[in-house]
């Protein structure tokens, strides 16, 4: 409904895993379904929310009703919501590479009639979450990061938050035996300036509608 307590705001979402490239046919990736990420577009825009969502290659398809802008790399993500902004809210759900081959080839590599397999050089990928939380001017007014634990969740993520320059942390605990990492279902502890909130485990959807009104509500009690 365009007429819910989100109408008229814009928030970026970021999705999904990125591909870093090795050569033209090969990448580095990572696990993330991009579950999470595509429900909480779906519940802001449920709420009124325009939501561009940049997404690396998800394996969920991305929601209707929102801008959808197809990334690979962290570095094209970066871009992306660069080009999108400004934004009232930015959530960043994105599972980002934190590094991309420095030395990755313009043409498919070739075993060499020596067997020496070739020698991958990383660099650092920007991260996106802390140099948006650390804008001056054109800072969306809710930055909000995510956080994947195993252990210590609380403690781990409120560092993470005074790190990245976010406002909140949702934090989730990944440990072996949730079934949280790549399951339907997700249990958060969402961080802010005033402490940790532990939520009931629930559905991906539901922590999104959840997380979609807390950020209503926030967004709604500031001036526009
Ligand atoms: O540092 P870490 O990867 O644990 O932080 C996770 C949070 O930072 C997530 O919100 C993720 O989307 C964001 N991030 C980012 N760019 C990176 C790395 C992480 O936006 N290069």
């Amino acid at each position: 409904l365009s007429d819910g307590p989100l109408k008229g705001r814009h928030v970026i979402v970021t999705s999904g895993p990125t591909h870093e490239p090795i050569d033209p046919v090969r990448y580095i990736a990572n696990r993330s379904s991009g579950a999470q990420g595509t429900a909480l577009a779906a519940a802001l825009r449920d709420l009124g929310a325009q939501v561009s969502f940049v997404s690396g290659p998800a394996s969920v398809p991305p929601p209707e009703g929102v801008r959808v802008i197809p990334v690979e790399t962290a570095r094209e993500m970066r871009d992306a919501v660069r080009a999108a902004l400004p934004a009232d809210a930015a959530v960043f759900a994105a599972a980002v590479a934190d590094w991309h081959v420095e030395n990755a080839a313009d043409r498919k590599m070739k075993k060499d009639a020596t067997g020496t397999p070739p020698a991958l050089r990383f660099a650092e990928n920007p991260d996106i979450l802390a140099e948006v939380s650390q804008m001056g001017a054109g800072r969306p007014g809710l930055v909000v990061g995510f956080a994947a634990e195993t252990h210590d969740v609380a403690r781990f993520a409120s560092e993470k938050r005074l790190r990245k320059g976010c406002d909140w942390i949702v934090a989730n605990d990944v440990s072996p035996g949730t079934g949280i990492m790549g399951g339907s279902e997700n249990a958060v502890t969402v961080i802010d300036a005033a402490g940790a909130e532990s939520w009931e485990r629930a559905s991906k959807d539901a922590v999104a509608r959840r997380l979609a009104a807390r950020i209503a509500a926030h967004l709604n009690a500031t001036p526009n």
